[in-house]
């Protein structure tokens, strides 16, 4: 019988792909309804043959080392992998794998419900609804927000993610501009009538602006007090990308001196948000838990996928989705 390949599983991922993965592999699993602590990665990782891991661990030079020689393969359960150093795994002959466009159109979904409820006042008049505050009818005046069709949606980053919003704008007639940091995507150009702008265009010309471009060092801070200065008093920001890509304190300072209007964040510069943070206390801020997968069909289908690129890349076979194919050369 073959000896069976060494897995270590950060967290407890739905079937049924966990229980393949437990048949084909000796894993070991963080059963635990929290992330593991570094201590426990840098433990658990040694002598494994692949890790499977997810967004809140951090992947490094230090983790790979740790684990060994034998490592093959690091297949993360997201489509973002700014948590591993994907340098330093090329360099080792490390395979990573991420799950690439599977969540596209959940976090699309996500991300227009952030539009919606910035821009129609869901959250609070939720509140004012469950908290007994509805005492007149019908008011000519009560919670009045702003139009979402026909106006301008700014798209940095029209990748898997933002082409799914892109699409999903059209049906609210939107005139979609976006911004790419490298590539011009000219099918999307004319099938959806997107307009290239650069960045200061998207910023004084967007009635919402989404961010879905991926996390690197270009990107980090992308969006501070010089760049929220010269959006419209209007405007609304949606992120549901990395919170890093915004700068934080900058915002808190944009939100009080009403430079921009709102925001929806789904991810923050460090998560979970501390219980301090001021964003907590602003009304015209809609904050969410990280939950742009957070659908039972996207979820299920990560974790197919994660659990397939790994054994896949153990079995000497291509991976579905791979981040650095530059590693092929060192196997
Ligand atoms: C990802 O996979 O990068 C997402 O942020 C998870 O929702």
């Amino acid at each position: 019988m073959a000896i069976q390949k060494k897995v270590y599983v950060t967290r407890k991922i739905l079937e049924p792909a966990l229980s393949m993965l437990l048949k084909e592999c000796n894993v070991v699993l963080n059963n635990n309804d929290r992330p593991p602590t570094r201590k426990e990665i840098l433990k658990n990782v040694r002598g494994k043959d692949g890790i499977l891991c997810m967004l809140s661990d951090k992947i490094d030079e230090e983790v790979m080392a740790a684990a060994g020689p034998k490592l093959k393969v690091i297949s993360s359960y997201s489509t973002g992998v700014d948590h591993i150093d994907v340098d330093e795994a090329t360099k080792r002959g490390i395979y990573v794998t991420f799950t690439s466009n599977i969540l596209a159109e959940a976090t699309a979904d996500l991300t227009f419900a952030l539009i919606l409820a910035l821009a129609r006042k869901i959250i609070e008049a939720n509140e004012f609804t469950k908290s007994k505050l509805w005492k007149v009818g019908w008011m000519p005046n009560l919670l009045l927000g702003t139009e979402v069709y026909g106006m301008t949606l700014g798209i940095i980053g029209l990748g898997r993610i933002g082409t799914a919003v892109a699409r999903r704008a059209k049906g609210f007639n939107m005139k979609i501009i976006y911004n790419n940091r490298s590539t011009r995507n000219h099918q999307i150009e004319s099938e959806l009538k997107a307009e290239y702008v650069d960045i200061n265009n998207i910023l004084e010309q967007s009635d919402f602006l989404s961010i879905h471009t991926t996390l690197n060092k270009d990107s980090f801070h992308l969006l501070d007090e010089s760049k929220f200065k010269k959006m419209k008093k209007t405007a609304y920001i949606i992120n549901t990308s990395r919170g890093q890509i915004i700068n934080e304190p900058d915002l808190i300072k944009a939100i009080k001196n009403n430079w921009i209007a709102g925001v929806g964040l789904d991810v923050f510069e460090k998560e979970p948000l501390s219980n301090s943070s001021p964003l907590l206390k602003m009304k015209n801020v809609v904050a969410l838990p990280h939950i742009g997968s957070a659908t039972y069909q996207t979820r299920s289908r990560m974790s197919e996928v994660a659990v397939q690129n790994l054994l896949r890349i153990l079995n000497g076979r291509d991976p579905l989705f791979i981040v650095n194919s530059g590693v092929k050369k060192k196997n």
